[in-house]
């Protein structure tokens, strides 16, 4: 179990948004929490098909992997999901994993009530503010704590393994990830 699940949304081996998240999971650590990053690369994220399901059976009844995801998020206090940007939106995998996490834990126990966190966007170009407007929507309609840092979570890469080249970027989700830390430490206290 540990305390900050990390998830990223790209479908890529070397990818920007892992890369991103290892920088974010070694801050969060350095603050004495545990953290485990999960990925949707290679799974086939079924969307929401509003079943209700979840309700009496207490976890997502679609078996393409997603009900395993979210045992490990319902155990932690931090929630960190990540996407690439594609085509000036988030990728529909992620998308579609934060509505039925989202619509699991309204039709059980809440779990994402308190949690901690915040969304990182990573892309060529253009596109990370609005990805990450989406992706933020799934956290104060959950009753989540989003935080903050000294920019808005997004990182600049085009080809694989070039996400730590953006020092402004990383320096952000740094800031970001202490702040995770410190928080969940605070409501601990
Ligand atoms: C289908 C597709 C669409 C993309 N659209 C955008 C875009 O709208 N804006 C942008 O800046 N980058 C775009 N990109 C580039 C990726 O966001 C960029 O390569 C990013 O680093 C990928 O992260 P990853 O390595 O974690 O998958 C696109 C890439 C693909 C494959």
């Amino acid at each position: 179990m540990a305390d900050v699940i990390l998830l990223s949304g790209s479908p890529r081996k070397n990818s920007n948004t892992v890369e991103v998240l290892e920088v974010c999971a070694d801050e969060i650590e350095k603050n004495g929490l545990s953290t485990e990053i999960l990925n949707l690369r290679g799974m086939q994220i079924q969307s929401c098909i509003a079943c209700n399901k979840c309700i009496e059976e207490g976890n997502c009844v679609l078996k393409d992997g997603l009900d395993e995801i979210i045992e490990k998020i319902r155990k932690a206090d931090g929630f960190i999901p990540a996407a690439p940007v594609y085509f000036g939106t988030a990728r529909g995998d992620i998308m579609a994993a934060l509505q039925r996490i989202g619509k699991v834990s309204r039709g059980t126990d809440q779990f994402l009530s308190w949690m901690v966190g915040g969304p990182i966007a990573v892309a060529r170009r253009g596109g990370q503010t609005l990805t990450l407007q989406e992706m933020a929507m799934v956290f104060p309609i959950n009753n989540m704590i989003m935080v903050g840092s000294n920019y808005w979570n997004m990182v600049f890469a085009l080809e694989e393994g070039t996400a730590s080249e953006d020092e402004e970027g990383i320096g952000t989700i740094k800031l970001f990830a202490e702040n995770v830390a410190k928080l969940i430490n605070k409501i601990r206290d």
